[in-house]
C-alpha cells in the first residue's frame, strides 16, 4: 500500500497531538497538578438560606458584619439581584485587619469580586465560598456579580466601604 508522504506527515503530526493532549490529562491528574480553591468553607442548605431561616443554618450565621478576635467576619447572601448586605447598604469593614468573607446563594450561581482587589470568588448554591483579605487602605471597592445569573445580572452590584 502506498501512502502519500504528506497523509504520513499528517497522520504523525495529528499523534504527536494526540499524545500532547494526553500528557496533559496525565500531568493534571497524577502530576503536580493545579492548585485548587479548597472548599473548607463548608455547605449549606440553600432553601433554608432562601426562606431566610438563618437559625436553621449550620454554617451560615444571619447576613451581615461580626467582630472576632482580631478582625471581622461577614456574611453575605448574593441572589437574584442583590447582596444581602452589600447592595442597600454598604458593607462596612476595618482597615489593617483580616477580613472573612462567608458568601452563599440560595438560588443560582453568582459571583462576587471585590474591585481594586484580587477578591475574586464563584459564589454556588449550597456551598459557602470563603476568603479572608486584609484591607491595607480606607476606600470604596465595588461588589461586581460576574457570573451571569438571569435577567438582572447586570444590576446586580453592592459596595464594599473599609474605614479606619
Ligand atoms: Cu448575580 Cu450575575
Amino acid at each position: 500500500m502506498h501512502v502519500h508522504r504528506f497523509e504520513k506527515l499528517w497522520f504523525g503530526a495529528s499523534l504527536v497531538l494526540i499524545v500532547a493532549f494526553l500528557a496533559t490529562i496525565v500531568y493534571g491528574a497524577v502530576g503536580p497538578g493545579v492548585a485548587m480553591v479548597d472548599d473548607s468553607g463548608g455547605t449549606v442548605d440553600p432553601s433554608v438560606i432562601a426562606d431566610g431561616n438563618y437559625d436553621q443554618v449550620e454554617n451560615f450565621r444571619e447576613p451581615g458584619v461580626y467582630d472576632t478576635e482580631d478582625g471581622v467576619d461577614v456574611y453575605v447572601v448574593a441572589r437574584q439581584y442583590l447582596f444581602q448586605p452589600g447592595s442597600s447598604e454598604p458593607i462596612e469593614v476595618p482597615a489593617g485587619e483580616p477580613v472573612t468573607f462567608h458568601v452563599t446563594s440560595p438560588d443560582v450561581t453568582h459571583g462576587f469580586n471585590l474591585a481594586g482587589t484580587n477578591v475574586n470568588s464563584m459564589v454556588i448554591p449550597g456551598q459557602i465560598a470563603e476568603f479572608t483579605v486584609t484591607f491595607e487602605e480606607t476606600g470604596e471597592h465595588g461588589i461586581v456579580c460576574h457570573e451571569y445569573c438571569g435577567s438582572g445580572h447586570h444590576t446586580m452590584e453592592g459596595q464594599v466601604v473599609v474605614v479606619e
